[in-house]
């Protein structure tokens, strides 16, 4: 192994993340993902914490019926599917939990890739090439930045939620346009987060869906942090809004759902489409067909349980009431995620440590995650977790903040 040529591909960039207060490690979890768990610190303790960082938004992972199922479905499937879906790796739990995306999101079809992230960049850099036109909101995920880049497209970035720009950048592109007889007309597509994963807001689907019409273009969402949360039911921004839906709908299985995998849901041709030219869809091993009938049980049981999206509901509004009455400023939260903004990278850190300390893990976001000096708390709940806990936490929280120096 050469040491020196290792070090100048990665040295570099690791100091710099030191030095700046961006360098990333992992937390050691002793228990499984619930509101209440065991930590691993640094130097081997074990300790007891409030969880408030999960998006195992419904605490599902837990549930007794559903972990059975899922062992049963391991007897029965074995532990790995051995193939791409292409090839041999489609089982029965496969096309089982497909049929059931498509009925829970009320469209004609949906397909499951690996992993949520594998479904944005599967499904945009497949319908867009490099003479489209991608619009995006500058907050939007990771794995939708990754699908853009992938696809080659140009991409015209609106501010935040802000509608008016994003017909401004509309305009933009189509003078940006040239129209020589053999140039292609280009594929102008619409993409957003349903819910912003750092901000816990919502993105104007009803607003969206006259601006694609309008200009022609296509609407896609990604209700990663939306389905099971948002709605009477859990179902995500549309029923949320009580509007039609967009013409793509991303989801993960990932969150509220407490398994694995990602999924595209629309139009029967749509599924074929990404069947046959997505390349995260075509070319990696199918889900294990235990984790296929996990995410398929678990989402039976948000359908048969709406009450758990509504105890959800009341513990967001509990959460945000008691935080006010300590006198934080914080705004209410139409989803999972409330963001407390305490701006300075350095202080997030400090809150965040010293909750650690008292027993509640709220991770601090910062740069390059959010914008520099944007860095915050963010805490994402769950169904399960009881008054007394949120209380504990909104008290203790709002005591550090007072307290900062
Ligand atoms: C908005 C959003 N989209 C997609 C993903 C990716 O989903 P997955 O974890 O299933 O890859 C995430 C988070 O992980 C997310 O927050």
């Amino acid at each position: 192994m050469n040491k020196q040529i290792l070090d100048s591909f990665t040295k570099d960039a690791l100091e710099a993340a030191r030095a700046n207060n961006t360098y990333r490690s992992m937390r050691l979890m002793e228990t499984p993902e619930s509101s209440h768990v065991k930590i691993r610190t640094a130097n081997g303790v074990s300790q007891e914490q409030i969880l408030l960082a999960s998006n195992s938004y419904l605490d599902l992972a837990n549930i007794d019926e559903l972990k059975q199922a899922m062992a049963q479905a391991v007897l029965e499937w074995g532990t790995g599917s051995g193939g791409a879906r292409l090839t041999t790796g489609n089982k029965m739990p496969h096309q089982e939990l497909e049929e059931f995306i498509a009925k829970f999101k009320g469209e004609e079809s949906a397909i499951t890739f690996n992993t949520g992230y594998m479904a944005n960049v599967g499904t945009i850099s497949s319908l867009c090439g490099k003479n489209d036109f991608i619009f995006s909101d500058e907050l939007n995920h990771a794995s939708i930045i990754d699908g853009i880049r992938l696809s080659r497209a140009k991409c015209f970035v609106y501010k935040h939620n802000d509608m008016a720009d994003l017909r401004r950048v509309i305009q933009e592109a189509e003078k940006s346009r040239t129209y020589a007889p053999t140039s292609p007309i280009p594929h102008k597509l619409i993409v957003t987060d349903a819910v912003f994963s750092m901000d816990g807001d919502l993105a104007n689907l009803p607003e969206l869906l006259r601006i694609a019409k309008e200009n022609d273009c296509l609407l896609m969402i990604d209700e990663a942090h939306a389905t099971g949360v948002l709605g009477k039911t859990g179902r995500g921004l549309a029923e949320h809004y009580g509007c039609a839906h967009a013409d793509v709908t991303v989801g993960t299985l990932s969150k509220a759902v407490a398994a694995e995998g990602g999924f595209v849901a629309g139009p029967k041709q749509l599924t074929e489409f990404l069947k046959n030219k997505s390349r995260s869809f075509i070319f990696t091993t199918a889900m294990a067909p235990a984790v296929a009938a996990a995410a398929c049980n678990n989402l039976r049981y948000i359908d048969a349980h709406p009450e758990r999206v509504q105890a959800l509901r009341d513990n967001v509004k509990f959460f945000y009431e008691s935080l006010k009455r300590e006198g934080v400023n914080v705004e209410q939260s139409p989803s999972a995620i409330v963001p407390i903004v305490i701006g300075d990278e350095a202080k997030a850190m400090q809150v965040s440590a010293k909750l650690q300390e008292l027993g509640i893990l709220i991770p601090a976001i910062r740069y390059p995650t959010v914008a520099k000096g944007q860095a915050r708390l963010r805490a994402s709940l769950m169904a399960t977790h009881t008054k007394e806990q949120l209380q504990t936490a909104a008290s203790v929280m709002a005591d550090l903040i007072r307290h900062l120096d």
